[in-house]
């Protein structure tokens, strides 16, 4: 079966320089290479369900520019539905500015831009979309109440919700009662809940204090040692295959978009579906870039047999 998937999220254009070490304040350094490629946590997370299968499809909006058709070619090259993007004419598409170092360690900064005029108009318009999915992600790149109304509509739906709480931001707490799966990783769960992730004590008290907000199923990502999962069938941490990453950059995002394309709407293969989200991502993270990056489904899966 295919999944459908509808993101509710951001697109930017990301300008990558490749430096030997971060700047230190106040200090010029000069950049090995630059480079322009599509990116934005929502666009990647929708790539990412895209190329491991997933009928995918984009609910956001991007400035009446070179960047903003550059971005919908993108998805559409990728076969993501596209009918559900706004062009505004008010702020240009999103970018990001991004330092990566040679530990393959990076800084980012995001210049929202049409991002952040998305509203619940935008949202309304792409009904269909998302009633018409199996699950609707979103992120914290766009205004949370256009995405509580993207979730109100899956809720009215019987769309199960995916709320991946990045970047870190103080969360209406509406939203969470509208999320059946949420995915931080250890900083954002930490920001959200009070509760510092050292071990699986912590994180089950994790995932107690998301269920007394509204959430039942969690995820928590902890970067290259892998991922907890709690769910009403039970709990686990899955370690993440070791791989010299080169740039973590989308890592996240390829994980979120990976997992949907092959989660059970009832979640009951969460395992499996996280291990395979896991192969993903520890393949993203051994080439540049984000979108460009993010690896197929037969790649996925040629991977998993050596
Ligand atoms: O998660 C990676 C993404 O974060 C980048 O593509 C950049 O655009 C920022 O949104």
């Amino acid at each position: 079966m295919t999944n459908r998937v509808t993101i509710v999220g951001s697109l930017n254009v990301d300008t990558t320089m490749r430096i030997k070490r971060m700047p230190l304040p106040g200090e010029t350094i000069s950049a090995l290479d630059k480079t322009n490629a599509a990116g934005g946590k929502g666009a990647n997370q929708a790539v990412a369900a895209a190329r491991s299968g997933a009928a995918t499809a984009f609910v956001g909006q991007v400035g009446d520019d070179a960047n903003g058709k550059m971005m919908i070619k993108s998805l559409n090259e990728d076969k993501v539905d596209t009918t559900g993007i706004n062009v505004d004419g008010k702020a240009g598409t999103g970018s990001a500015a991004i330092l990566l170092d040679d530990d393959g360690q990076n800084s980012i900064l995001v210049y929202g831009g049409a991002n952040q005029e998305l509203s619940v108009k935008e949202v309304e318009a792409a009904k269909e979309q998302i009633a018409n999915a199996d699950f609707v992600i979103a992120q914290f790149e766009t205004p949370q109440d256009a995405t509580l109304r993207a979730f109100q509509i899956a809720k009215e739906n019987g769309v199960k919700t995916i709320l991946n709480p990045a970047p870190a931001h103080e969360i209406n707490p509406e939203l969470l009662k509208l999320t059946d799966l949420i995915i931080p990783n250890e900083t954002e769960s930490a920001s959200l809940t009070g509760i510092i992730i050292t071990d699986e004590t912590s994180m089950l008290m994790s995932a107690a204090k998301f269920a007394q907000m509204g959430v039942r199923n969690l995820i928590i990502t902890v970067g290259a040692k892998g991922a907890f999962y709690c769910t009403q069938d039970g709990y686990n941490f899955v370690p993440a295959f070791k791989v010299k990453a080169v740039d973590t950059t989308a890592a996240g995002d390829t994980f979120i978009g990976a997992l949907s394309s092959q989660l059970k709407p009832d979640m009951s293969n969460i395992e499996k579906a996280l291990s395979y989200a896991q192969r993903a991502s520890s393949l993203a993270v051994q080439k540049l870039g984000a979108m460009p990056s993010i690896p197929t489904h037969d790649e996925v899966i040629a991977a998993s047999k050596n």
